[in-house]
């Protein structure tokens, strides 16, 4: 039987995700702070789809109340969980200058790092047994934050965290999802939402979420976003980005020394030891195996690797093509500046006496010259 985290899942989007889960057949953990809540969830769950329900009572904005869940899922003694539901989240209104720092500490914490601990401790299961998706929830506030929103930028990193495991995980059995909804229809709002037009388009039902998201999983989508008005805007923000993307990994492919060895580089950092080696690495995942190819990857035509100059070619994942334009012109740059920079000194050694009052008295070296 297929096992499902899912934080929050006593309310709201967690729990929308808990019935869907369930009644295609999945086990269930929920995880939350209220056990009262939590409880009666689950006992509704089981009642209605016929499957296991198990409760975990924490606060995953607390650093031992993280720790508790991790050490139950991670190692070779872990439970193996095929589905996780990274949905817990929190969000202050107060702009960020007037703030409590607890409550900003306490984005950080749930919205970021209790996901990067869960998902950490179940990725190398999961990976192992070849199977297993992670869902992430982050929002269209990632992409649009408020004025003065910290909450925000903590969902941004929702959606670039899922972005950058998406390419790992390929081919691996295993995916990652960011849904990424705008309004929904939840206890997490204090008034009602609008009646009317704005309501329809910009609200939506936690169902609907949770539906759009296992759609666009099995589209093999690594972004979902619910909702006639938000789906359309964040993609057309998200096309440069994805374009760019894709031009990055059609040009990596085509490189013959890069057709060999696709793998990304090794984490330098030692995994940690409850967490179980897969017994093969999968292609392309960290720590990648000999002729790790990505699969997914069309055939290209070999080309010659573009020859870049040593001075100008900084290593940024792979893209050197598009790093040496941006070099070649900041050197342009930086020897005008160099060149402006002579001259000065050239003309403040040749005519001390016409020097502008004010800079009689600088050391050597600090003659004003255009910025760059
Ligand atoms: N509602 C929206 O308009 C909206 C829009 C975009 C994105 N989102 C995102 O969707 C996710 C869920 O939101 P929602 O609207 O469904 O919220 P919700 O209805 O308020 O439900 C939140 C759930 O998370 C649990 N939870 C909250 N803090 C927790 C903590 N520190 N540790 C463990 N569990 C905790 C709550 O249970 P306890 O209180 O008992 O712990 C509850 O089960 C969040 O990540 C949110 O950022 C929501």
């Amino acid at each position: 039987m297929s096992l499902a985290l899912i934080t929050g899942g006593s309310a709201g989007i967690g729990a929308a995700f808990a019935d869907r889960l369930a009644s295609r057949g999945h086990d269930l953990i929920l995880v939350a702070r209220g056990e009262l809540r939590l409880n009666a969830m689950a006992r509704v769950l089981a009642a209605r789809h016929g499957v296991r329900v198990d409760t975990f009572v924490t606060d995953l904005a607390d650093r031992h109340g993280l720790f508790r869940l991790e050490a139950l899922l991670s190692g070779p003694e872990g439970l193996a969980v095929d589905v996780l539901v990274n949905n817990a989240g929190c969000g202050r209104s107060a702009q960020f200058p007037h703030a409590e720092r607890r409550h900003l500490q306490a984005e950080i914490d749930l919205n970021i790092t209790a996901t990067i601990g869960l998902t950490h401790a179940v990725l190398p299961g999961m990976l192992q047994r070849g199977r297993g998706t992670v869902v992430n929830v982050g929002s269209v506030a990632g992409h649009l934050p408020a004025p003065g929103s910290s909450y925000g930028p903590t969902k941004a990193w929702v959606a670039a965290f899922t972005d950058s495991l998406a390419p790992v995980l390929r081919g691996t059995g295993v995916a990652a999802i960011a849904a990424c909804p705008g309004y929904v229809r939840t206890g997490w709002h204090t008034s009602a939402p609008p009646e009317g037009l704005a309501g329809r388009l910009l609200w939506a039902e936690p169902e609907h979420v949770v539906d759009t998201c296992l759609a666009d999983l099995e589209r093999g989508r690594v972004l979902s976003v619910p909702g006639p008005v938000y789906r359309p805007l964040i993609e057309t923000i998200e096309m440069p980005r994805r374009a760019l993307r894709l031009a990055a990994r059609l040009a990596r492919a085509s490189r013959p020394d890069r057709r060999e060895t696709a793998a990304p580089a090794p984490d330098p950092a030692p995994a940690p030891a409850s967490a179980p080696a897969p017994a093969t690495p999968p292609a392309g995942s960290a720590g990648g195996s000999a002729g790790g190819r990505r699969p997914g990857l069309p055939d290209l035509p070999a080309r010659p690797a573009q020859r870049v100059e040593p001075a100008h070619c900084a290593r940024t994942s792979g893209s050197d093509h598009f790093v040496t334009t941006r070099r070649s012109s900041r050197e342009r740059r930086a020897r005008a500046v160099a060149a402006a920079r002579s001259r000065a000194f050239a003309a403040a050694e040749q005519a001390p006496a016409q020097r502008p009052a004010g800079t009689a008295q600088r050391p050597a070296g600090e003659v004003a010259v255009p910025s760059a």
